[in-house]
């Protein structure tokens, strides 16, 4: 049986990184609280970690206020996206950020056809968001979704997978969409990884223009330095290349300014280093967790700290 509950990542690294430093009383944002699979490890070893946990997803706020009953005195959980952190913040410091970027097993298990199941094609995030999978995959030129799959990180058969979606017009669900992707690629490529789905690539692609997640990624991290305390301690996970460059540049461009491009539009931008990297390499998942929890083959662990 397929298992659809969610199994937080790294956590004994991220609670390495994170957890509170004894008597001070430090504030620690989770921008990803999801079920509050990571936060729940660090409430737990930080007897004086306040969180404020914010989600998009309103169904993950449900359900991380449930998992986090017991420590309701010290959370504070907001329904909202990662450019609306300053919003939350007000004026307030954050000495800890935890980022655990992508999606929940139980929302790649919902209705909203994020897997290959026979599901509305929906893949919006949270409510808020208007466009769907499904008015992406019928109305889109072929010109748009090679741009959509360009963008999302597909390097292989794009212009023959748009033709066939055109093709296959109208396509209704999720299983649908996957069959028309995988029918368009090659056999022998098919076979190369027989583990993974051929379409999962492409409907990562749909889902991150759909949810406008580098958007978002970028957004956050422009904001990050206008709201961490001195000496913060800033730790990403990502799950795939175009999220992990965007980490690894910023960064790379916080410790070394008058080196690194800014790949992003900073409001001041950064004259002197604001830190160092404490992860030189991405730490990954040892193979014992990889195991246990196939979602974390890709997961990639970056730290960086802020000066004193
Ligand atoms: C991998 S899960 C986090 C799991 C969580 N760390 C745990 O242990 O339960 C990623 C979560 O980030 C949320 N998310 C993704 N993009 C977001 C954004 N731009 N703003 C706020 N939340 C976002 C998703 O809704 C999802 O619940």
């Amino acid at each position: 049986m397929v298992n659809t509950r969610h199994l937080p990542v790294m956590v004994n690294e991220v609670c390495s990184f994170l957890s509170g430093s004894g008597e001070k009383r430090e504030v620690l944002l989770d921008c990803t609280v999801g079920g509050g699979g990571h936060a729940l490890a660090l409430l737990s070893s930080s007897p004086n970690l306040f969180l404020i946990g914010i989600d998009r997803d309103p169904k993950a706020i449900e359900e991380s206020t449930k998992s986090l009953t017991e420590f309701k005195e010290r959370i504070e959980l907001h329904c909202a996206r990662f450019s609306q952190v300053k919003k939350i913040l007000k004026d307030r410091k954050v000495n800890k950020v935890l980022v655990d970027l992508g999606t929940r097993r139980e929302q790649i298990f919902s209705e909203k056809g994020f897997s290959f199941r026979d599901q509305e094609l929906d893949m919006r995030m949270d409510p808020d968001t208007k466009l769907t999978a499904e008015e992406v995959v019928n109305k889109s030129s072929c010109e748009e979704l090679i741009k959509i799959f360009q963008e999302g990180g597909v390097r292989r058969y794009l212009k023959k997978v748009a033709r066939a979606i055109e093709d296959a017009r109208p396509i209704k669900s999720a299983k649908h969409l996957a069959q028309v992707i995988e029918r368009a690629i090659p056999v022998k490529e098919r076979v190369k990884k027989p583990y993974i789905h051929p379409a999962t690539v492409y409907f990562q692609a749909i889902r991150i223009y759909i949810n406008q997640e580098l958007e978002e990624l970028k957004a956050l991290l422009e904001v990050l330095p206008l709201v961490v305390a001195d000496g913060a301690i800033v730790c990403i996970i990502s799950y795939h290349s175009l999220e992990d460059k965007l980490v690894a540049s910023t960064f790379r461009y916080w410790a070394h300014p008058q080196r690194e491009p800014a790949l992003l539009s900073f409001k001041k931008p950064a004259q002197q280093p604001l830190g160092t990297l404490l992860t030189k390499k991405p730490l990954k998942s040892s193979k014992e967790e990889i195991d246990k929890n196939f979602s974390a083959r890709s997961a990639r662990l970056r730290v960086f700290k802020f000066k004193e």
